[in-house]
């Protein structure tokens, strides 16, 4: 019998989740309202009381994901993982914890566990400079992502927890807050958009209300850190290229394609397995992403990408 009992809530991203648990031979029971998935359930709250649930995994669209964490919290769920980029804000996330303290709250971070960080231990790091540049990779013009009232907002939401998270985890630390630029524009309109994407279903009906190119840029232990993220740009390449120039030169460049599945194993395992230490070093992170991307702010097109010299 397994030692661990999973929940994974949402089947979209959420497959994946099932797939790096059954790596561990956790059970692994499914929430998704959509019939067609034939999830073991349609709803959280249908999940038989006494099943203990180590760890839930919540992969719906983010206007839910505080509401499904409540679900969770008030069955006394262990660790509560949530898709990025969490709850709506800082404060929501905070407030969570005081409410329901026998459960830990996690937000994913699945780009933490990439392998190539073992690369940078014992370097000094001078700069860090982070693309994810899509040429025509829009999750869904139309859809829930790119409706402001459910996603909350665009890119910036989207993508940049992935890079700040990114940064966090080369710095080994904390970005220092106190001197940032957080800065986002929209760039496209459902007017100008087609069924061309190469990710997420397109609806000519939906709305199309959020940012869509996003730029963050810090100061930490006099490390430079820049962060350039788009959906969709005119660039004839998607760059998605993760840079860290190290003290005395061999700077380290990767070209990083989609997450992979090995990372979300190792994320869930710690996860998991965390000690107080480990959970309390997360929980800074989390909030950190929380309180930058909720002070991303609308700025003019041009003194953004002109940063851009790639
Ligand atoms: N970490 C990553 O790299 C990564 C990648 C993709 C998506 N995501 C995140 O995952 C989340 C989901 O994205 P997606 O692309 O899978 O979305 P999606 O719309 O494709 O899938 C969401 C699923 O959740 C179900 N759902 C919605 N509300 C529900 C509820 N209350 N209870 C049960 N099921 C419910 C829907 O029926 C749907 O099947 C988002 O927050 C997104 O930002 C993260």
């Amino acid at each position: 019998m397994a030692d661990k009992t999973v929940c994974i809530v949402g089947l979209g991203i959420g497959k994946l989740y099932v797939a790096a648990c059954k790596y561990y031979n956790w059970d692994v029971i499914t929430v998704d309202q959509n019939k067609a998935l034939n999830a073991d359930y349609l709803n959280v709250d249908d999940i038989p009381k006494a099943v203990h649930i180590d760890l839930a995994v919540i992969c719906t669209p983010n206007y839910t994901h505080e509401r499904v964490a409540r679900q969770l919290g008030s069955r006394y769920v262990t660790n509560i993982v949530v898709e990025k980029p969490g709850f709506q804000h800082a404060g929501a996330w905070l407030g969570f914890q005081q409410q329901y303290p026998k459960s830990r709250l996690w937000m994913v971070k699945n780009n933490q566990f990439r392998t190539l960080f073992a690369d940078l231990q014992g370097k000094e790091i001078e700069k860090i400079q982070l693309f994810w540049l899509n040429k025509n990779r829009i999750p869904g013009a139309g859809s829930w992502f790119t409706d402001k009232y459910k996603s909350y907002s665009g890119v910036s939401r989207d993508l940049m927890p992935h890079l700040i998270s990114v940064a966090q985890r080369a710095l080994g630390q904390c970005i220092a807050t106190d001197d940032f630029t957080a800065q986002c524009y929209q760039q496209y309109d459902m007017s100008q958009l087609q069924n061309d994407s190469t990710y997420g279903n397109y609806d000519a009906n939906g709305i199309y209300d959020v940012d869509d190119c996003a730029y963050f840029k810090s100061k930490t232990n006099n490390v430079d850190i820049e962060c350039f993220a788009s959906w969709k740009l005119d660039i004839d390449v998607d760059i998605v290229e993760w840079r860290f120039f190290i003290k005395g030169g061999a700077n380290l460049t990767y070209g990083v394609g989609l997450c992979p599945e090995s990372a979300y194993e190792t994320m869930l395992h710690e996860y998991m397995y965390a000690d107080e230490a480990t959970y309390q070093q997360h929980q800074k992170y989390d909030v950190e992403i929380h309180a930058i991307i909720d002070h991303f702010v609308e700025s003019e097109q041009v003194p953004l990408f002109a940063k851009l010299s790639i």
